[in-house]
């Protein structure tokens, strides 16, 4: 049956992966996107996070289990509702082209009209405060701003659900924490439904409505928190009593993560 009105943005039942090397990725993983969410996953490197996010993004199939958007297939994405866009952690920007085709790109593949796609991308570009850059070749940006051109790229769509892996994940602490701050508010002001992934506590407490745990390969959840705080959140949030403690539970629950039933196989390395 297809979507009904009120069914998850994303339902992940019993869902594994194995690549085709034997690599077991993800164990049987049971999972509900809520609609309106900001839900993080947490997790040690090569724990599975990404593995995850391209099933939920339906660039990968599960080998076991099932994944339903919005109460129906991935084939009924895209409409109306039920868009799904996603951010890689390297900004992946085409360097011949400038910052505007980039963020254009979307909608040149799905032939949308120019006028609308005119103004997709100016709205785009303008959320993330490049406005004056759009001229501007990828190779004249900082890190930043190219992760920002990435983010407008995959917001031209305009997107129901946003998957995010690590975006920021290569940036310094500062800029981060402004990209965080601004993710934020474009979360609430768009009503996004956003599954973001990061190995930084400090990041999942600032952002999250939802933090999922996940423990070392193959993949798991192990356990999750609410966020339970008004939106939105300044800087001086990350000063209080209750951020601290957020970030000790999670800090408590990574630990156990890790060091209970890690894979035998996975080197030390792994386990960050
Ligand atoms: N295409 C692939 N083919 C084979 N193995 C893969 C593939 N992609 C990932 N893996 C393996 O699956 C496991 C999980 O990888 P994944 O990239 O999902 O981890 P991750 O939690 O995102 O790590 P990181 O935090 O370092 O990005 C790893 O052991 C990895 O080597
Ligand atoms: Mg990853």
């Amino acid at each position: 049956m297809d979507a009904p009105g009120d069914a998850p943005a994303v339902a992940i039942a019993g869902a594994t992966k194995t690549w085709p090397n034997g690599t077991r990725a993800l164990d049987p993983i049971d999972l509900e996107v809520r609609r309106g969410e900001f839900l993080t996953i947490l997790g040690p490197s090569g724990c599975g996070k990404s593995t995850l996010l391209h099933l939920i993004a339906g660039l990968e199939a599960p080998t076991t289990g099932s994944i339903r958007w919005w109460g129906g297939p991935h084939a009924a994405t895209g409409r109306a509702g039920r868009r799904l866009a996603m951010v890689f952690q390297s900004p992946t920007l085409m360097p011949w082209a400038r910052v505007d085709a980039n963020v254009r790109l979307p909608l040149t593949l799905a032939h949308a009209p120019r006028d609308e796609a005119d103004r997709a991308v100016a709205d785009a570009i303008w959320l993330v405060g490049l406005a004056e850059f759009e001229r501007h070749w990828p190779r004249e940006l900082s890190g930043g701003m190219q992760m920002r051109a990435s983010i407008a790229r995959a917001l031209v769509t305009r997107p129901d659900l946003l998957l995010m892996d690590e975006p920021f994940g290569a940036l310094d602490e500062f800029t981060r924490q402004r990209l965080d701050s601004e993710l934020s508010a474009l979360w609430m002001k768009r009503g996004l439904t956003i599954v973001f992934v990061t190995h930084s506590i400090h990041e999942a407490v600032f952002l999250s409505t939802r933090v999922a745990v996940m423990g070392p390969r193959p993949g798991r959840l192990i356990d999750e928190i609410a966020v339970d705080e008004p939106h939105p959140r300044g800087d001086a949030f990350r000063l209080t009593t209750r951020f601290a403690g957020y970030a000790q539970r999670l800090s408590r629950l990574v630990a156990q993560a890790c060091g209970g039933a890690a894979a035998d196989d996975a080197p030390a390395a792994e386990r960050v």
